[in-house]
């Protein structure tokens, strides 16, 4: 962790490139060759573990095919970047393959939970955010329910008959009033938080629009705001393992659902620290001879996911699955902001470069970043404010 963050730090204060100076030799090619080695080591441990990978899993490796693809198609115009344009490229052609092949596992695994979720495996679902925003931090709760106030039980009920997967055969897009209620509770956290956001992001996925989804942008404003909030917390306790699992999958969504503000340099930097770097999962930290069964208990910031699997190595399918999306959105954000126009360099501000600290209001820490997504298309790139 220290070495790399030294990197990073060194690569901040490397002075704006000149124009002689080919672009992925500059900091922001030497980030992309970070994320990109990162994200192939992640594809080799689903390469290796593929007929055990549960379907958590395999989402977030579909939607890292995705944000590959974007890359790809973003760099491959440039004649410097191509080979990073290709290096995304094959990765992304090397995951169709493989979650192609997940899908025959996946049937003899869980065929039930396949059935209601193949959606979200299925080429063509995600897609990659038209238009970027930013949290607002004055819409964060002023008090929050009682922890994680939903089970997951209860969300999968209602992404099931979002997605129109249940065996009631109903449309995609039609809700019940329970889910209704549910997905728009107010002061909910943790996961109970990100699955609502993750229910109106899918419902963006699906193409609905009509009734509730006439507010989908309104309710993902909140969610994200709250999620940005928990994510600062995370991070000022300094990322206690069973908080990462939920710090990344807050940015795998809000990213997708076009929030820039989560793609901080030193989130990435942290993010890129949590690697196992022989294995290429994310997971547990140092598991040496304890039991490969997580006990099903309540956490401070976080439950235990029911489908959740962990490897006796201390690899979880969905920590890596959360980690590799987020690393993708990353990539991807990258590619986004920074064409080689010369002057693609990250402005760093030591004043806002500084880790987040916990004497500060956390919704102060990131309020003055809190522009609009015009200012931000011409601002910074990966926001370490
Ligand atoms: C943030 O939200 C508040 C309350 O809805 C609103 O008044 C304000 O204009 C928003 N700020 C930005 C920058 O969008």
């Amino acid at each position: 962790m220290a070495r790399l963050g030294l990197l990073l730090l060194l690569l901040l204060a490397l002075p704006p490139h000149s124009s002689s100076v080919s672009w992925p030799d500059t900091a922001q090619g030497t980030m992309a060759n970070l994320i990109l080695t990162a994200l192939e080591k992640a594809t080799l441990f689903l390469e290796d573990r593929l007929p055990t990978i549960n379907l958590d899993g395999v989402v977030g490796f579909q939607v890292l095919e995705v944000q590959l693809r974007g890359v790809q198609e973003k760099w491959a115009h440039k004649p410097l970047l191509q080979p990073l344009s290709m290096r995304a490229g094959q990765m992304a052609n090397t995951l169709s393959a493989l979650l192609q092949k997940s899908i025959f596992y996946l049937k003899q695994s869980d065929p039930m939970y396949l059935r209601e979720f193949q959606p979200s495996i299925q080429p063509g679902f995600w897609k990659l955010p038209n238009d970027w925003t930013r949290t607002n931090a004055s819409l964060v709760y002023p008090w929050l329910e009682p922890l994680d106030s939903f089970s997951e039980e209860s969300s999968d009920v209602c992404l099931v008959q979002l997605l129109g997967t249940g065996t009631d055969s109903s449309q995609p897009c039609r809700l019940s009033n329970f889910c209704r209620t549910l997905m728009t509770k107010a002061g909910c956290s943790g996961y109970s938080l990100s699955h609502q956001l993750l229910f109106f992001l899918w419902a963006r996925m699906q193409g609905c629009t009509e009734g509730l989804f006439l507010q989908s942008q309104h309710y993902m404003d909140i969610f994200c705001a709250n999620m940005m909030e928990l994510n600062h917390r995370a991070e000022a306790i300094g990322y206690a393992y069973p908080t990462q699992d939920l710090f990344m999958e807050n940015i795998m969504f809000c990213g997708m659902a076009g929030f820039s503000d989560f793609y901080k340099l030193r989130w990435l930097e942290a993010i890129l620290s949590w690697q196992n770097p022989q294995v290429g999962c994310f997971g547990r930290p140092d598991t040496k001879g304890e039991p490969s069964e997580v006990p099903h208990q309540q956490g401070i910031l976080r439950r235990v996911r029911r489908r959740e699997k962990l490897f006796a190595d201390g690899c979880s399918c969905h920590n890596t699955a959360t980690a590799v999306a987020a690393l993708g959105g990353f990539l991807y954000i990258l590619a986004e902001y920074h064409p080689d126009n010369g002057d693609a360099h990250p402005e760093y501000d030591p004043n806002h470069g500084d880790p987040y600290s916990s004497s500060q209001s956390p919704a102060r820490n990131y309020q003055d970043g809190a522009a609009g997504p015009d200012v931000q298309r011409t601002g910074r790139p990966l926001s370490v404010s």
